[in-house]
């Protein structure tokens, strides 16, 4: 099938190319003339596992090609996706700026039947207007159809190749049987439903697993009163089907493009309806406040922050991308500049994106390794998942510390990993792994 992607971001770039790869003929278009001409090249704006390998692969056998000529590409195509961005605005509401205008420009760009479908995430209702943008200006025959898009950053290729489920919002048969027979490849697991509930089912499920996350987080923190670990309840409720153990883990809360900005914009899909969702509001409070459990544990263990030394591990806001969109790591790190402290910060790939939020870039040290930021710190704080941290040798982070405290916002480390060294050592919601070290409580009267 000939396919447009509108909008080469996550969501365009790589659900294009994964289509190229199962045999489609696909154009990537994006109105960024020195994006499209880096991705010509083959130079990817986005760090993303195996995504590079494909975009090479596809474009050498002609299947994959990308663009700033939307109209051609609309009129060589039977399909054309909306991919581009719905970010916030000030109210919490999606800004359908973009959407609207690409929905234009297909419909002065369509030369015949078309199925326009929308992979952005947009509020309940937002096809509707799509559909009417259309058929205002073109006269041409259209189906719309709501794909909301699930891949992960980070797994994003994975997650599009072997998708949990499809979910196709559409009223038209002939455009669902497209649909079904495009996705087929992918999965056997794809439900066809009208428009509206296709476009509610993404904001539903990402409040979901933001729920889930608030919820064990909240467990965690009675579990540290409670003397209780975390990780086993989790691992203990996971067993139950009806609960699943997928994301039950429990750390410094959520971040990233999607989950605050679908959640405060279900908020107000809500509120338009005259609808209080006070449950997610709750999980959205949890959240925020979650991140400053680090700042909490800081406070305990080194008391007053000012001249200390905190290493900072981690800076994206999570594992595998160099996203660095509403990171913990971005409040943490101005919270303990405001409170005096001398940061040294870490991350594989991401302190390029995670610099530009600082006016003042010298305020943090950047570092080029990870010990690199342990060296001679008060303290470490690990915010970020990555393999790397989790591989490090413990005993040679223990010996380049100025105090051994280190705060593990993620739970990566084990017992049995620390047991050969004299960390001072603070998980989320396991307190009997702070009881490991002979030094407990010892640093901040030091
Ligand atoms: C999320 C959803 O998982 C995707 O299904 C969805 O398509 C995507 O949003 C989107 O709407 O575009 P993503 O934001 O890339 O994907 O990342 P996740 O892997 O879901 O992680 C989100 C955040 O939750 C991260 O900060 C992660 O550290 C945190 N998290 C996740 C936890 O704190 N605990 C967990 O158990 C799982």
């Amino acid at each position: 099938m000939k396919l447009t992607f509108i909008g080469t971001g996550y969501v365009g770039l790589v659900s294009g190319v994964c289509f190229s790869e199962i045999g489609n003929q696909v154009t990537c278009v994006d109105k960024d003339f020195d994006k499209i001409e880096k991705l010509k090249k083959g130079e990817v704006p986005i760090y993303e596992p195996g995504l590079q390998e494909l975009i090479f692969k596809n474009t050498e056998l002609g299947r994959l090609s990308f663009t700033t000529n939307l109209t051609r590409s609309v009129q060589e195509s039977d399909v054309v996706f909306i991919c581009v961005g719905t970010p916030s605005l000030p109210s919490g509401e999606a800004n359908l700026e973009y959407v609207e205008q690409v929905a234009q420009d297909i419909a002065l760009a369509m030369n015949g039947y078309k199925i326009v479908v929308t992979k952005s995430t947009v509020p309940v209702g937002t096809n509707d207007k799509i559909k009417k943008i259309i058929s205002q200006l073109s006269p041409h025959p259209f189906d719309i159809v709501s794909t909301p898009e699930f891949l992960r950053e980070g797994s994003a290729v994975k997650d599009t190749l072997h998708p949990d489920r499809v979910i196709i919002g559409t009223a038209s048969e002939r455009a669902a049987a497209t649909m079904v027979e495009l996705h087929k490849p992918l999965t056997e697991e794809i439900m066809v439903t009208e428009v509206r509930s296709a476009e509610m089912i993404k904001y539903a499920s990402n409040a979901f697993l933001a729920t889930k996350i608030s919820f064990i987080n909240e467990i965690a923190n009675i579990c540290e009163k409670v003397g209780a670990d975390v990780t086993h309840v989790a691992q203990g409720m996971g067993y139950d089907k009806r609960i699943g153990s997928s994301f039950l883990q429990a750390g410094i809360g959520y971040g990233g493009s999607c989950f605050p900005k679908d959640t405060h914009a279900l908020i107000q899909i809500a509120g338009n309806v005259d609808y209080e969702f006070k449950l997610l509001k709750s999980v959205v409070e949890v959240n925020n406040d979650q991140r400053f459990n680090i700042i909490s544990k800081l406070n305990h263990s080194l008391g007053n922050l000012q001249g200390k030394t905190v290493g900072i591990w981690g800076l994206a806001f999570k594992p595998n991308t160099d996203d660095v969109r509403e990171a913990p790591a971005l409040d943490i790190i101005k919270t303990l500049l405001q409170e005096g402290a001398v940061v040294k910060a870490y991350d594989p790939i991401a302190t390029p994106n995670f610099r530009r939020f600082f006016r003042d870039e010298s305020d943090v040290e950047w570092c080029e390794t990870a010990m690199e930021a342990a060296e001679s710190s008060d303290a470490l704080c690990l915010l970020t998942d990555w393999s790397e941290f989790k591989e490090v040798d413990l005993k040679e982070l223990n010996g380049v510390m100025k105090q051994p405290v280190l705060i593990d916002g993620r739970n990566v480390y084990s017992r049995e990993q620390l047991s050969d060294t004299t960390f001072q050592y603070y998980s989320i919601g396991r307190p009997e792994l702070e009881s490991l070290s002979p030094f407990r409580n010892s640093v901040a009267s030091d």
